[in-house]
């Protein structure tokens, strides 16, 4: 069911409360990347052009409810006022008698930054109080914040229950793409996971091993997998508890879950260190699988050509330590050169295709990580479920990102992802 949009909300001279996730990496308070506050853009540009005045809040990091000075929401400011060009005032705290002053004499077109909502205790515990406090500063909220919404946390969703809500064009696009992977792929349909652990993805393994018509599971996950299929993986990250399970997968999946053939092995995870090659039933006893192979990877692009649809979650090696980017990256720029419809999710691996340089020749990049995969498993996102359901249709209800913008994962250059012509 469609929910509210923003577009279905009366704005003119309203205050609207904007939730955002601005979650975005920062080293020594510079934004290395600003994929999530380009892909907000879209909404808060549509409500200043209807004549709202923006009051915008996002979480940024896990401070658990203290202030912590290296994570204040003032770059994110500053890089709002590059991108929209006009002042994003950023406030000091996020509630309070300074920002209730502060959001009272806001004019229609103007735009305020509250503090990282995570420095309120009241954030994460979803505290009545709280929730009511972020209410009062506005007469409407609009979520897009993706890649919190599987968060039941106040301003996601105590504020939505308080005033007239509705979801933002990111969160209504990635809705849909993902949506769409689970009832309509274009098939074959496959996805590709990776990262550390396989109990983060028990959920969304089991799921997709139903809907997919096939598995790639590489990084230490993969290693679990190994082990459970008798090989010795030596000193490599893996799940023990987790064998069991995974035993199961095998046996049900047969030939649609791929594991990789050959890894890269290494005794120290150090840049440079020397590795080598080998295959999985050669794992040295002192040594860590920390890539795959070259012979997986090929046998994998062998399997993936021929998709109508693929998936990608999680890196499948240490790649944040060089040369072990290599089987991550080289995936990456696989999936840019596919005609299927490609979607990524998860920052690891968005990253790795920000840093490829292949970004724009993927479909759909999420900007929820945990989001998209409690999504594509099937669980209903708390921050989704809040939001009121769409009002019956009338006319074409167009505007910007409307129902063309926010089609679904189709053709490539059609849906572009955030960092790409969705976030213009
Ligand atoms: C993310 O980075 O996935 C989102 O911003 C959610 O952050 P969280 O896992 O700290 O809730």
């Amino acid at each position: 069911m469609r929910k509210r949009s923003v577009r279905d909300l009366d704005v003119r001279g309203r205050r609207v409360l904007v939730r955002a996730d601005f979650n975005v990496p920062l080293e020594g308070g510079r934004i290395t990347d600003d994929t999530r506050i380009r892909a907000a853009l879209p909404t808060i540009r549509y409500l200043l052009e209807q004549g709202a005045a923006v009051i915008l809040c996002s979480h940024l990091g896990r401070p658990k409810g203290k202030v912590v000075e290296e994570l204040r929401l003032a770059p994110v400011a500053r890089r709002l006022e590059e991108l929209l060009g006009r002042p994003v005032r950023a406030l000091p705290e996020v509630v309070g008698p300074q920002v209730e002053r502060e959001v009272a004499g806001l004019q229609p077109g103007e735009v305020v930054l509250l503090e990282n909502l995570r420095f309120h205790p009241g954030e994460t515990a979803n505290d009545p109080e709280f929730a009511a406090a972020l209410a009062r500063l506005a007469d409407a909220y609009v979520n897009d914040a993706f890649g919190a919404a599987h968060r039941a946390h106040a301003s996601v969703v105590g504020v939505a229950e308080r005033l007239p809500a509705a979801a933002g064009f990111l969160l209504e696009r990635e809705l849909q793409v993902l949506g769409d992977l689970l009832e309509r792929p274009r098939r074959p349909f496959w996805a590709v996971l990776g990262g550390a652990k396989v109990s983060d993805k028990i959920g969304v393994i089991e799921r997709l091993l139903e809907v997919c018509d096939g598995l790639a599971i590489g990084g230490a996950m993969a290693n679990t997998l190994l082990a459970a299929r008798g090989f010795d993986v030596g000193r490599s990250i893996y799940e023990p508890e987790q064998v069991e399970p995974a035993r199961r997968w095998l046996e049900t999946a047969g030939d649609r879950l791929l594991l990789p053939a050959d890894v890269v092995v290494t005794e120290k995870l150090e840049p440079g260190a020397p590795s080598r090659v080998v295959p999985v039933d050669r794992i040295p006893a002192g040594a860590m699988a920390v890539d795959v192979g070259p012979a997986t990877l090929a046998a994998w692009q062998e399997r993936l050509r021929g998709a109508g649809t693929v998936f990608w979650n999680g890196p499948l090696g240490v790649f944040e330590v060089e040369p072990f980017h290599r089987g991550t990256f080289a995936l990456a720029e696989f999936l840019a050169g596919l005609e299927a419809v490609t979607v990524v999710g998860g920052g690891d691996s968005v990253a790795a295709v920000q840093r490829t340089g292949v970004a724009g020749r993927i479909d759909h990049i999420s900007t929820g990580g945990g989001a998209s995969l409690e999504l594509l498993e099937g669980k209903e996102l708390p921050g989704v479920a809040v939001l009121p359901e769409a009002p019956a249709p009338r006319g074409n209800g167009s505007g910007p990102g409307g129902a063309g913008a926010a089609g679904g994962a189709s053709e490539r250059g059609g849906p572009a992802g955030p960092g790409g012509g969705m976030a213009g």
